[in-house]
């Protein structure tokens, strides 16, 4: 039985009460408690919407959440209760896809390039679906999963965008007839391809020529017996800023080339494995400051060094890019603190850099930002924190240690309750109704395209 989300687990905002009053309440509680660690507060009633949002603009996508992305349990027994299928990287992801009652039909285990014990796990859990883009991970999969549905994972020009994983994962044209003839050879079967375009970029012209691609492989794969019926489109779409905006373009653009490629009734079953566009938005991240140095711009070493003397701030803050700001390093993801509040417009502002906790040299997290004069203890509110961020809970029974806050508008709970129900009770509905309960008052069809009930932009 799928393990939806529990109302316990989530506060639940009433009518006019938005998530920034829920903020301010929980700095208010932290203060009762003289508490000064860092915590998230994530708006499940975002997530619900884009995963809403996805349904309409990409009307034939079966979607998936890339686990790797946010593992924290309100998001992963959300998006389990609204019938997503689950993008495993490894043991422990299959495991926590597993414990919240996915069936296995539902998990890929998708990194092409994989621990034995990981499938060999999945074989032992009855999953399946695999991607691979070479002959050694077909090797290892012939011999112990030979009950494996294999994906062949294909490159894509991804040149354009920040995480390029067509470096790392993905078999070019020309190798995959050569993959295809070895699968077949060991008796692999292969019943699908995949691609990712790339994240961190916004360029929705990606997606047709890869379609393109996979088109190509598709008959490849007739032409040596294999009946393909899966499309993985990956990841790539933007889950907040400029791009996050362009969702519907990028939608209209997938559309054309699923019909002109795999037009409808052709029997392939198009997914799709989102991390970033149902998280990033959603989370907010609250830090403390719990050091502050005077630096004087002209300081010898100083990279802002300028005649003058005019003073800067060094501010520690209580997490770090070893911690919830890992995605700085490795994403080269750019977070901007918001204030609490709006400071006034005669207030000076001082070039402010600020750090994780640890002393190694690379914990920075944002350099020569502009702001008034900040003080030990005040908090700093960064937004679009879901992705590659959040603490990774190896199971359900707890985030790890930052707290995260669950919130969501109550009529917000209730539209998911009913479509839940529908998901789970499918006997009693067909998919054509999934989404009747925008018209039991959550009128989200109105609102997917304004901003989520927290706007973190009217705190500043
Ligand atoms: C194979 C695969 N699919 C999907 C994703 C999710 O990508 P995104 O967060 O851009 O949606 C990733 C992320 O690394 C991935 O490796």
């Amino acid at each position: 039985m799928t393990r939806c989300l529990d109302e316990s687990d989530v506060r639940m905002a009433e009518e006019g009460f938005t998530t920034r009053d829920l903020l301010e309440n929980l700095l208010l509680e932290a203060a009762q408690q003289g508490s000064r660690e860092a915590f998230f507060v994530a708006d499940l009633e975002d997530v619900a919407k884009k995963h809403l949002r996805l349904l309409k603009a990409l009307p034939r996508l079966k979607p998936f959440y890339r686990l790797k992305c946010n593992r924290s349990k309100g998001v992963v027994q959300l998006l389990a209760g609204l019938g997503a299928g689950f993008g495993c990287a490894s043991k422990a992801e299959v495991a926590l896809a597993k414990s919240l009652g996915v069936a296995p039909e539902r998990i890929i285990c998708s990194s092409p390039c994989k621990q034995l014990s990981l499938i060999r796990y999945a074989a032992s859990q009855g999953v399946q679906l695999m991607t691979f883009d070479n002959e050694v991970e077909l090797g290892k999969v012939a011999r112990s999963h030979p009950c494996a549905r294999m994906i062949l994972c294909l490159a894509t020009d991804n040149s354009w965008a920040s995480a390029r994983l067509s470096l790392k994962f993905g078999a070019t044209l020309k190798t995959c007839r050569h993959l295809l003839e070895k699968a077949k050879e060991m008796k692999v079967e292969v019943v699908g391809v995949s691609f990712h375009v790339g994240s961190g970029g916004s360029d929705p012209q990606g997606f047709p020529q890869a379609i393109a691609d996979a088109r190509l492989v598709f008959e490849m794969g007739a032409e040596l017996g294999y009946k393909m019926h899966l499309l993985d489109l990956g990841g790539g779409l933007a889950g907040s800023g400029e791009s996050r905006g362009r969702f519907e373009e990028t939608a209209a653009v997938v559309n054309a080339a699923l019909d002109l490629y795999f037009p409808e009734g052709g029997g392939v079953e198009i997914v799709a494995e989102l991390g970033r566009y149902y998280v990033d938005s959603a989370f907010t991240f609250v830090v403390n400051i719990v050091a502050k140095k005077e630096v004087p711009l002209d300081q010898p070493g100083s990279e802002d060094e300028e005649p003058g003397g005019r003073k800067s701030f060094v501010y520690h803050l209580n997490d770090g890019i070893y911690g919830c700001f890992g995605s700085v390093l490795f994403r080269q993801v750019c977070p901007t603190p918001v204030l609490l509040k709006k400071p006034p417009p005669d207030q000076p502002l001082y070039s402010s850099s600020f750090w994780g906790p640890t002393g190694d040299g690379l914990d920075r997290i944002v350099d020569r930002v502009e702001l008034p004069e900040l003080s030990v203890g005040d908090w700093l509110v960064f937004e679009n924190m879901g992705a590659y961020a959040t603490p990774a809970p190896a199971s359900l029974e707890g985030d790890r240690q930052t707290p995260i806050h669950y919130t969501m508008s109550r009529v917000a709970w209730e539209a998911v309750q009913l479509l839940q129900g529908k998901i789970l009770h499918p006997e009693e509905e067909d998919r054509e109704s999934t989404c009747a309960p925008l018209s039991c008052g959550w009128e989200i069809t109105d609102t997917l395209c304004v901003a989520p009930v927290f706007t973190p932009a009217s705190i500043m």
